[in-house]
C-alpha cells in the first residue's frame, strides 16, 4: 500500500527512512536537516547524485535505518530526480527484504517546485519501483514492499488525496502494461492475449468487443488477416470503450498487438528476433490506458482499438510480392512481411474511423527499428500533421519523462511507397528514413480526424534496469497517454473530474 502520511519522525517507529540529500543546499529542516548534515560529514557521502549511505538507529529518529540518497546539485533536481530517488529507495528496501519504507520529502519551495508536483513525482517513482516480474520464478526471493509512506505535512495529506488516487490509477496501468509485455509469447498468443485484455477491462466496467478471425473474414479486414495467415492462432480485433453519459468528443487510441514478430517469410535473423515478444507493447499501452481512464472517469469518450496477430512464417503465410486488400479498400503489395505493424494498424484505424467517428485518433506501436536508429532507445517518435496534437504529446512526454520527439512527415517521401501493381507498397523503396515512411504509410489511412502516430520501438523495453523500472518492459505510453488526454480536455484545472470539458484542438 502506498500512502501520503504525516508523522513525527522522532516518535513513529519505521523499518527504514529514506532521505534525499542535496549536494549544495539544505532541502530539509529540523531533525532531517541535522541528520543529513551528519551523513554529509562522512567521507564517503557528500550528497552527489548516485551516492548512498546508511546509518543504523541514529539518534533523534525512530528508524532502524536511515538511507541517505544523494540527488546532486539543487539546479539539477527535477521531477525525474525525485521519481528516481523514490524508485531507488523502494528497490533498496526490497533488496533488504524489508516490509516497508518511509520517504522523507524535501521542502518543495527549496526545490522551486509546487508541493503537488513534488509529491506526484515521489508517488510515481515509489509506485513504479515497487514491482517485480517474477511470476515465472518458482522461488520468489524478493517481494514488493507492503507499505510505502510518502511523508508530508498534515495539510498536504488532506489536500492531495485525489492526486494519490490519480497516480495510483495511472501507475497501476503502467505496471499492468509491463506485465503483459514481459509475458512470453507462448502465453499470450492472439486468442489468449485478447482474453487477458477483456478480462481486465471488464473488471473496471469498460465495454468490450472482440472480432474473431471469422468476423474479420466476413468484414474483409484483409490487412490484419494477411499478417495472421502464417500462424495457427488466428487474429483478433479488440475494442475497449469508455463512454460516459453526455460525452461530446471521442478519442480513439490504436495499439499494435503483434504477440510475436518473427518477421514472417522475411524472417528476422538472430540478434533481431529474441525480444520480439514486446511487439504488442502498443496494444498493452492502449488497453492499460483504457483501464486507467475507466478509473479516472473523464467526461470524454475514449475508444481503444487493438489489432492482435502473431507474425509467423509457414506454408500458409503471406509471401513477399502478394497483394492484399485492406479494410479501407486500398490494395497493398507486400514488399516485406516484416513491415507487418503498419498493415494491422491501418485496418484497425479504418475500423475505428467507421465505428467511433473519433475527433482525435492516436496510434502507438513498436513500429520500426529505424526510429531507434534516429532517436535511440529511450525516446519515442511522434508524427503528426496537427501542431496542437503533436505539442500536447510532446508536452505530456516532458511532464511524465516518457520522452518523445516530433519527427517530420514530408509529403514528397510518399512516393517511396508506390507500387507498380497495387495502390501502395508496405515497404519503402529507400533504405533511409524508415520511421518516416512507416508513418506516411499510416497517414494514408488516418481519415479526417486529427491524428498522430507514436513509434515506441525504442522505449518499450530496457535492457538494463533503471531506478524505477527493472530490465524488461517499461509500460511506456500509459502515463504519456493519460497526460495527453488531460491536455486535450481543456479549461478545467482537474479535467479528469471536470463536469464540462471539451477538446482544445479546434475541430
Ligand atoms: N517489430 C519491428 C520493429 C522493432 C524493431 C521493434 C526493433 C522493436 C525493436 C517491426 O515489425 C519491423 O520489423 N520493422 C521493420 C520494417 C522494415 C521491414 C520496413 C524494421 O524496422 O526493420
Ligand atoms: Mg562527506
Ligand atoms: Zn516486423
Amino acid at each position: 500500500m502506498i500512502r501520503l502520511k504525516s508523522i513525527d519522525v522522532q516518535k513513529t517507529k519505521m523499518a527504514a527512512l529514506a532521505v534525499p540529500v542535496c549536494e549544495d543546499r539544505d532541502i530539509h529542516d529540523g531533525v532531517l536537516k541535522t541528520l543529513s548534515g551528519r551523513a554529509k560529514n562522512l567521507e564517503e557521502f557528500n550528497g552527489k547524485a548516485g551516492e548512498e549511505v546508511i546509518l543504523h538507529n541514529p539518534d533523534n529518529v525512530k528508524a532502524d535505518r536511515v538511507i541517505f540518497m544523494g540527488l546532486g546539485k539543487l539546479e539539477k533536481i527535477d521531477a525525474e530526480a525525485l521519481r528516481a530517488f523514490a524508485g531507488k529507495a523502494v528497490k533498496t528496501s526490497i533488496q533488504k527484504n524489508l516490509a516497508g519504507v518511509s520517504l522523507a520529502t524535501p521542502i518543495a519551495k527549496n526545490l522551486k517546485m509546487e508541493a503537488g508536483n513534488m509529491l506526484e513525482a515521489l508517488l510515481e517513482g515509489a509506485f513504479l519501483g515497487n514491482h517485480r516480474f517474477d511470476k515465472y520464478k518458482k522461488e520468489k526471493k524478493l517481494t514488493p514492499l507492503k507499505n510505502v509512506d510518502v511523508l508530508t505535512t498534515p495539510a498536504n495529506t488532506r489536500k492531495h488525496g485525489a492526486l494519490l488516487q490519480r497516480v495510483k490509477a495511472i501507475c497501476a496501468g503502467t505496471l499492468q502494461a509491463r506485465e503483459w509485455v514481459s509475458t512470453p509469447s507462448n502465453d499470450k498468443r492472439p486468442g489468449a492475449f485478447s482474453r487477458m485484455l477483456v478480462r481486465e477491462a471488464r473488471k473496471v466496467k469498460l465495454k468490450t468487443r472482440v472480432l474473431t478471425d471469422k468476423d474479420l473474414h466476413k468484414g474483409k479486414y484483409g490487412a490484419i488477416l494477411a499478417v495472421g495467415e502464417g500462424s495457427q492462432d488466428k487474429p483478433r480485433l479488440v475494442e475497449l470503450v469508455y463512454h460516459p453519459q453526455g460525452a461530446k468528443k471521442t478519442i480513439a487510441l490504436i495499439g499494435k498487438g503483434v504477440t510475436f514478430d518473427t518477421g514472417g517469410i522475411n524472417l528476422k535473423p538472430s540478434g533481431g528476433i529474441e525480444d520480439m515478444k514486446i511487439d504488442m507493447s502498443g496494444a498493452a499501452a492502449v488497453a492499460a490506458t483504457l483501464i486507467a481512464v475507466a478509473r479516472l472517469k473523464p467526461e470524454v469518450s475514449v475508444a481503444g482499438v487493438i489489432p492482435i496477430v502473431e507474425n509467423m512464417p509457414s506454408g500458409t503465410a503471406t509471401r513477399p510480392g502478394d497483394v492484399i486488400k485492406s479494410y479501407a479498400g486500398k490494395t497493398i503489395e507486400i514488399g516485406n512481411t516484416d513491415a507487418e505493424g503498419r498493415l494491422i494498424l491501418i485496418d484497425a484505424m479504418a475500423h475505428a474511423l467507421k465505428r467511433f467517428k473519433p475527433d482525435v485518433m492516436v496510434d502507438i506501436a513498436t513500429l520500426t527499428g529505424a526510429c531507434m536508429v534516429a532517436l535511440g532507445d529511450k525516446i519515442a517518435g511522434v508524427f503528426s500533421g496537427d501542431d496542437n496534437l503533436a505539442n500536447a504529446i510532446v508536452a505530456a512526454g516532458q511532464k511524465t519523462h516518457e520522452r518523445t520527439w516530433r519527427m517530420p512527415l514530408p509529403e514528397d517521401y510518399q512516393e517511396l511507397l508506390k507500387s507498380d501493381i497495387a495502390d501502395l507498397n508496405n515497404m519503402s523503396s529507400s533504405r533511409y528514413g524508415g520511421a518516416i515512411t512507416a508513418a506516411l504509410f499510416l497517414s494514408e489511412f488516418a481519415g479526417k480526424s486529427r491524428g498522430a502516430h507514436i513509434d515506441i520501438a525504442g522505449p518499450a523495453y530496457i535492457k538494463q534496469g533503471a531506478s524505477y523500472c527493472d530490465a524488461g518492459a517499461t509500460g511506456f505510453g500509459v502515463r504519456l497517454f493519460c497526460d495527453m488526454l488531460e491536455r486535450l480536455i481543456k479549461n478545467q484545472p482537474s479535467p479528469f473530474k471536470a463536469k464540462a470539458c471539451f477538446i482544445s484542438i479546434e475541430l
